[in-house]
């Protein structure tokens, strides 16, 4: 949910008529949230969105929480991965999960998609840690970069076409609620508010609609329930010549995001960037330290008694770990306090800014590490704070 916009060709007043040159009918789809309630947006298509070929065989594509990795303090080191997989799908790895999301890393080989998905099951968070391309969907034609979020509501048909050149990581989450802007930052009708880190101007809507006419046979392998599900149209999905709403996926770059700083340390809240069910996501990007003349600009000790913290680590030294890469993830469980590493605290006395940058995810019920997230383990983490 950004703000109201529209593309291409509409008619003046919905639910009525809207004719092709030849005549017939363009096809109107609503694709609403919370049944009628929710934001929304309408779709003009030259087919039948229906319009079905063949439906494929479904095929497993879920992953299992790892429930004997036991309360550490964790760290997963993921710096070392080339490639995550073959393509888009098979390069999605979750390393950490609950009900409510699902967070991992996609390097695919295959840097441009000859398939579209459509993710049924959640609303899907990208950061593009490394990378530039095309996210080609109904909605149009978004670019993307590095430091970009894009944020992708459910059963948005998509595509990505990535450079070939450079290297190519992504951060994705998944979530069972929607993702949306933080509702203390946003007016009652919506507006991001002044003191807002973010306003609607850095929100990159898809700039330009891709309109495909042309019959064939176009693959959307669609997640729901945990599997995939190979649809075949008749039709390339990108047929629409016109849409309005506030269901869209949308960009915002995480060079974008303003921080909020102060004369002494500022708690995590001030670098929340979207809101979700059951999490938060906040954005530590480089800023100014604490000010006070006796300020001590690491963090505190902290026990989170009720949510799991994840951080992950794109650019930048980060001063109140140590061992930690680009690319590593940390994730504190709720009920074990953590803190900086020995020595990190007085080391930090003094210090004016900060260039690190990192995405963190923090969770209000319990996240396990997944079978899978269980080979980047880091074994040594649990008693690095041993003096
Ligand atoms: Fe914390």
């Amino acid at each position: 949910m950004a703000y109201y916009y529209r593309l291409g060709n509409i008619p003046p007043k919905r639910h009525t008529q809207f004719r092709q040159p030849d005549g017939s009918l363009y096809k109107e789809e609503l694709v609403s949230s919370k049944g009628f309630s929710g934001i929304y947006s309408n779709l003009y298509h030259i087919h039948n969105p229906n319009n079905v070929l063949k439906i494929g065989q479904p095929t497993p594509y879920s992953w299992e929480p790892a429930k004997d990795h036991g309360l550490k303090q964790t760290h997963l080191k993921t710096a070392g991965v080339a490639t995550t997989g073959k393509d888009y799908l098979s390069a999605r790895k979750m390393l950490m999960m609950n009900n409510d999301c699902m967070m991992g890393i996609c390097t695919p080989e295959q840097r441009k998609m000859d398939f579209y998905f459509k993710n049924a099951d959640g609303d899907e968070l990208i950061y593009v840690h490394d990378g530039e391309g095309v996210m080609y969907s109904q909605f149009g034609k978004l670019e993307v970069r590095q430091g970009d979020y894009i944020v992708i509501p459910r059963t948005t048909i998509y595509r990505f076409e990535f450079k070939e050149e450079g290297p190519l990581r992504l951060l994705i989450i998944e979530s069972h609620g929607p993702i949306e802007t933080v509702k203390r930052y946003r007016n009652e009708v919506g507006q991001l508010l002044e003191h807002s880190p973010y306003c609607e101007r850095d929100i990159r809507p898809p700039g330009a609609l891709v309109t495909e006419a042309e019959k064939g046979e176009y693959l959307v392998q669609i997640k729901k329930g945990g599997m995939l599900h190979p649809y075949t149209y008749g039709h390339s999905p990108l047929d629409i010549v016109g849409w309005d709403g506030f269901l869209y996926p949308y960009a915002l770059s995480i060079h974008d995001f303003e921080p909020i700083t102060g004369r002494i340390h500022q708690p995590p809240p001030v670098h929340q960037t979207f809101q979700a069910w059951g999490f938060v996501i906040c954005s530590f990007v480089p800023r100014l330290f604490d000010y006070h003349p006796l300020a001590i600009p690491a963090p505190y000790n902290h026990s989170n008694i009720d949510s799991d913290e994840v951080l992950y680590y794109a650019e930048g030294e980060f001063m109140s770990r140590k061992g930690i890469d680009r690319g590593s993830f940390t994730i504190h469980m709720g009920g074990l306090p953590h803190g900086p590493h020995p020595g990190t605290v007085e080391k930090s006395i003094g210090a004016k800014e900060t260039h690190e940058l990192a995405v963190m995810l923090d969770t209000f019920r319990p996240l396990f590490v997944t079978t899978q997230g269980l080979e980047f383990v880091d074994p040594a983490y649990p008693m690095s704070w041993s003096e």
